[in-house]
């Protein structure tokens, strides 16, 4: 269907963008911040430590300024959990409280709504030695966690985010630095799934305290939702693409919207002995929580064919969210002969951004909260101080236009948060791949001034926020 008049962006609208502890704060061990595993991770060859990033620990106020400048009117970042828990439990850091204080009123005072991420890849390093998610008492340490957050900014916070990308830690764990194999693992597909049982009953425990200790506050997911396509009509790759629909979507929204395990993936565990474990009392504690909306990542979809193999295998637990997985009689990914690519290799497919959402609103009819897209690019500042990032406003007005497909396609939509708000720290491919509005004056290796420049493009999205959309 093809619209012929698009309906607007709706009234209050929170157009804003995204960041997350790690990859911008630096100060990683600054007022009694505890390592989280990101710290003490093997940096990968090539790249910058976690130690400044884009210091904006340090750089706060002028960042939440510029961000007032284009103005935004929600800021999605997240609470790293070992500056409020240097160990992950126990203590708590009162300097890691009076950050994000500071920096949840720097926002207020310009009128934006802080979004808060409670996990994004970053468990205290004390935790991991004792497991990570691998441990059943990481339920009771998360939900400990929240409470301590909902407690100390629910009076200002009102939007809360549970786990950033869960279904991409259970897939690449090990990529991004986190979610390990106890030593003499022999059923590894068990041990992931085991932990992602974990992560679903924590944050669904998170979801039901927050709505009793901040009855006005709203809550939800944020696992990174990409359509998967038939690589044919073939009716075996339909049924590929259905397999990993329900492996890499479906499973995270299932559980967190119903309270229930897909049945695709249910019956693919037991194939390969590998159901998780349910403590007393998960079931119900999954039954009882209903996020508020629905949060999402979108970068690009997937496309599968039919894996002839007859035995299934261990899911591939390598390579990043875009990259080619096969599972031998599950799915195999192929490439998209219809759709670019970035310099990165990451595919671009703002159809499919209207496709995903056209798919989650009719599964779920929840409103949807976009908390990351965006464009991984090799930036040039020039001598005067410019970035002039063309690719990057083109990528964003076809994803804008394709949302704006999908509110006229009757999708809710409560905001749009790219990723990212400033240049940061990639999850793997450092300093060089940028994504931010704002540049920041600095190389992989070389901390340079660390000052702030607006690129094109924070001007181009200050226009669209301006126009609530209508200038594109
Ligand atoms: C998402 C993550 O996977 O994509 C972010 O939530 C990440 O943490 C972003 O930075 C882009 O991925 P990458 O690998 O290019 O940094």
């Amino acid at each position: 269907m093809k619209h012929k008049t698009l309906k607007p962006f709706p009234e209050n609208f929170l157009w804003g963008a995204s960041s997350s502890a790690y990859q911008v704060e630096g100060a990683s061990l600054e007022d009694g911040k505890g390592p989280s595993c990101q710290d003490v991770k093997e940096v990968p060859e090539g790249t910058s430590d976690l130690t400044v990033c884009a210091d904006q620990y340090h750089r706060y106020k002028e960042d939440i300024a510029l961000m007032a400048e284009m103005g935004f009117k929600a800021y999605r970042f997240s609470i790293a959990w070992t500056r409020i828990l240097p160990k992950g439990t126990g203590e708590i850091n009162q300097k890691g409280i009076d950050y994000y204080n500071d920096l949840i009123n720097e926002c207020l005072k310009y009128g934006i709504e802080p979004i808060v991420t409670m996990f994004h890849f970053d468990m205290p390093a004390a935790l991991d030695e004792r497991g990570s998610w691998g441990n059943p008492d990481s339920v009771e340490w998360f939900v400990n966690f929240a409470s301590i957050l909902f407690e100390n900014f629910g009076d200002r916070v009102k939007y809360w985010l549970t786990i950033n990308e869960q279904n991409v830690l259970t897939l690449s764990g090990p990529v991004i630095g986190t979610l390990h194999l106890p030593e003499g693992c022999t059923n590894v597909l068990k041990e992931i799934y085991q932990q992602n049982h974990h992560m679903l009953v924590a944050q669904a425990k998170a979801m039901v305290l927050c709505h009793q200790m901040l009855p006005e506050a709203k809550i939800g997911p944020a696992p990174n939702i990409s359509l998967v396509y038939p690589a044919t009509c073939k009716p075996e790759d339909v049924i590929a693409a259905q397999n990993f629909n329900a492996i890499r979507n479906w499973l995270y929204l299932d559980m967190a919207v119903y309270g229930i395990y897909n049945a695709i993936v249910w019956s693919y565990l037991e194939e390969n002995d590998a159901t998780p474990t349910f403590a007393p009392g998960d079931e119900e504690a999954m039954k009882n929580a209903h996020p508020d909306f629905i949060g999402f990542n979108y970068y690009n979809t997937a496309t599968v064919k039919a894996s002839d193999a007859e035995a299934m295998s261990e899911a591939a637990t390598l390579g990043d969210q875009q990259s080619g997985r096969k599972v031998d009689g599950v799915f195999e990914s192929v490439d998209n002969p219809y759709l670019p690519k970035t310099d990165f290799g990451w595919e671009i497919d703002p159809v499919g951004f209207r496709a995903t959402t056209r798919e989650m609103y009719s599964r779920y009819h929840l409103p949807l909260l976009v908390t990351e897209n965006g464009l991984g690019a090799y930036d040039t500042l020039t001598e005067d101080g410019k970035v002039h990032d063309a690719y990057r406003i083109h990528y964003y007005q076809d994803h804008i236009r394709q949302i704006q497909e999908s509110i006229s396609d009757g999708t809710e939509f409560l905001g749009y948060n790219p990723w990212s708000a400033i240049d940061l720290i990639s999850t793997h491919e450092g300093m060089v791949k940028r994504y931010g509005f704002i540049y920041v004056d600095r190389d992989e290796f070389d901390l340079k001034t660390l000052d702030r420049y607006r690129k094109d493009s924070f001007f181009w999205y200050k226009k669209v926020i301006e126009t609530n959309g209508e200038d594109l």
